[in-house]
Parts: C-alpha cells; structure tokens; sequence
C-alpha cells in the first residue's frame, strides 16, 4: 500500500474530507421534493490532492490499493475514479479549470453499508479542488454538483439528501432539510438518547437496485395526482384512489414526509422512536424495499427497552440500520443485537456478518497525512 506522501511526490498537498450519513428519518423523500432528518457520521473519506507533472490525472485509494491513471479523455467504466472525474468534469463545466492533478484517497466509511460512502467521496473530491484551485462555491453548490456526479457518471438517478448531508450535516445535530427549497436547520438529538447503526453485511450498489424504478412510480403517480412531486399532495387520503403499486408507494411518501414534520416536533425519545418504527414499517410494506436481514435487525433492536426506535437508513435492499436509544446504552446493545444476528446467520448459505458502525471512536478515524 502506498503512502500519500510518496504518492503526492512530497508536493505540499491539500488535504479535505467530508462525512457519510446515518438518515434518522425521512426516506425516499428527497426525489419528491419532501423532508429529511440525517446527522453526519464520524467516519470520513479524506482526499489529498497535489499537481501532476506529467499531463495526466492519477488517482490512488489506499481502501481499495488501486490506482487509475486518467489522461482526460475516456472515462473507466466503473470503479471510485469515476466519481472523481464526474466531479472533475462538472467542475470544468461550471468554468473551472482544473489541471492534471494527483489525488490520494483514504475512508473510514464502509463501502455498501448505506451510509453513503460515494456522497462522501464526491464531497471531499470537491471540497480538495474547492481548496486547491481557491474556487468560490458554497456548500449547497458543491452538493448539487456531487448529485449531478452521482446520477450523470454513477448511474443512480439519486436525490439531494446524501450530497447535502455529506457538505452540511453535524455529527450530533440533526439537520432538517426541504429538499425543495434546499433549506437547511440544525435540530437536537431528542434528550438523553444516542445513536445504534448496524450494517446487515450486505451490500447492494443503488444502479443495481429498485432504486430508479420507485423514483419513476412515485413521478408517475404524482402526475396521476395533478400535482408537481408528492410533496405537493395535501389530502392524504387522496392517494388511495390511485392503483396499485403507486397507490403504496405515495401512501409512503405522503405519510413519511408528515412524520418528518412531526419528529421535528417530538418532545421526547419516546415520540420520536415511534415514528422512526412507523417509518420502518411503511418502508418494508408500502415501499417495498426492506430485506428479511434488515427486519430482523430492526426488530432484534426493537425488543430491546432501552430502544425507543429502529428503521433501516438509506435507500434500503441492504445496507443498515438505524436506532435511538437511552444514553449511554449503545454500544450494549449494540453488541448483544450484532451476536443474536451473526449467531442467526450459521446455516447461511453465504453468512454475512452484521457489523456495529456507531458508537465509533472518532478518534481512531486515521488522518491521512499530518
Ligand atoms: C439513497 C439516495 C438518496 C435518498 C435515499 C433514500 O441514499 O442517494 O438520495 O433517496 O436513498 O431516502
């Protein structure tokens, strides 16, 4: 594995990183101009950047001990650099110039676990070049440009939330976004609770999955509505006139989008734990895109009385999820729900192990150069 300070040929590099996400509630809701609640993780993906001195782009992850070498005209098929050079091109687009340059990646952020590690790759790529080439865009600006990245070079018509949580989220704040306005807020944690987030182990890319296809049911059934994008819907009880799959899917989007508003209202850990179970259960029968691992998960955590809530987070098939608890009670927990999975997973044709992702020890996360 190559160290940056060789790979960046000693040239006085930048350095800059961005966060993945925990979403606490509000999914499937960005494409359809609705509301979300993410915090930023502790895990981070760093980039270093520094010139080339040979007319071409060198990309280097130290996660994946890989490196491209891009010369500026076709892009690889696949693979991290690809949300390297989106970013790259975006920026050229936006009238930036960027010269060939070395960038050196290092994460801390599982990739596949749904906590948006290509978000935080598009973020710290462009907050390295913001830097390096002193360009003047804010961080609304960067994380749309990350989300044109993302659905022009990665193939997921995604929406905005993953982009803005990685450029404006805080670790133990909330932050409350209209994906519509793009408005931001930072909200408390409901008192006295904390975090649980646990990857099932299986990891499905989001271009591979139902993820494009609910985007197009949800556009559809909002034109079936007469209305610009399921956010606009406002009687709820308007949407059970519509067939099915689209009559489940804008129930979820409708009901989900009023369950934001009201965990920005919760009082208490008890109020805002239903809803994130309400939110589970709608994303598993009306969204249709939990995964039997996911559900057990989330009901493993459930049954626990320090638990006042638990969804699985992000776009769902696979990935993780998500729980509030009494302070103080995660890691516990945490770890005697991980042992019930992995000891339920032994007769697996493919066991995956269920892994804890938060609490983590911020510290530990690795720097890449000092
Ligand atoms: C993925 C997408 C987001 C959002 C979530 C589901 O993470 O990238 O834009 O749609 O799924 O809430």
């Amino acid at each position: 594995m190559m160290e940056a300070i060789e790979f960046l040929q000693h040239l006085n590099p930048v350095h800059a990183s961005a966060p993945g996400r925990v979403n606490l509630i509000g999914e499937h809701t960005d494409y359809n101009d609705g509301f979300m609640l993410p915090v930023a993780t502790p895990q981070r993906t760093y980039v270093s950047i520094a010139p080339s001195s040979d007319g071409k782009f060198h990309f280097y992850s130290a996660t994946l001990d890989e490196t491209v070498v891009w010369s500026g005209d076709v892009i690889p098929e696949a693979g991290f650099s690809r949300y390297m050079i989106g970013c790259i091109r975006l920026l050229a687009k936006e009238g930036a110039i960027v010269p060939p340059v070395r960038m050196f990646v290092d994460s801390t952020l599982a990739v596949g676990s749904g906590l948006s590690s290509s978000a935080a790759l598009e973020l710290a790529t462009l907050r390295a070049l913001r830097q390096f080439l002193r360009l003047s865009l804010d961080d609304v600006v960067l994380a749309q440009i990350a989300q044109q990245a993302e659905i022009q070079y990665a193939g997921v018509n995604c929406g905005i939330m993953d982009q803005m949580a990685s450029s404006l989220a805080d670790e133990r704040q909330m932050l409350f976004l209209d994906a519509r306005t793009l408005q931001t807020r930072l909200l408390p944690l409901p008192q006295d609770s904390e975090l649980i987030v646990i990857d099932t182990g299986i990891a499905r890319t989001l271009a591979a999955t139902g993820y494009n296809t609910r985007r197009a049911e949800c556009e559809a059934a909002a034109s079936m509505l007469n209305v610009p994008a399921l956010r606009d819907v406002q009687d709820p009880a308007s949407v059970e006139k519509l067939e099915e799959p689209y009559r489940r899917r804008a129930r979820h989007v409708v009901q989900e989008n009023l369950r934001v508003l009201a965990a920005c209202k919760a009082t208490n850990a008890v109020q805002f734990g239903a809803l994130m179970n309400a939110s589970h259960a709608s994303l598993r029968d009306d969204y249709e895109v939990s995964i039997p691992e996911l559900d057990e998960l989330v009901t493993s955590l459930q049954s626990e009385s320090d638990v006042f809530g638990a969804r699985l987070t992000g776009a769902g098939f696979g990935g993780a999820c998500v729980a509030l608890c009494r302070q103080g009670m995660a890691a516990e927990i945490g770890q005697r729900v991980v042992a019930r999975y992995n000891a339920n997973r032994h007769d697996a044709a493919e066991p995956r192990n269920g892994q804890l992702l938060i609490p983590y020890v911020a510290a530990a996360a690795h720097r890449l150069v000092q």
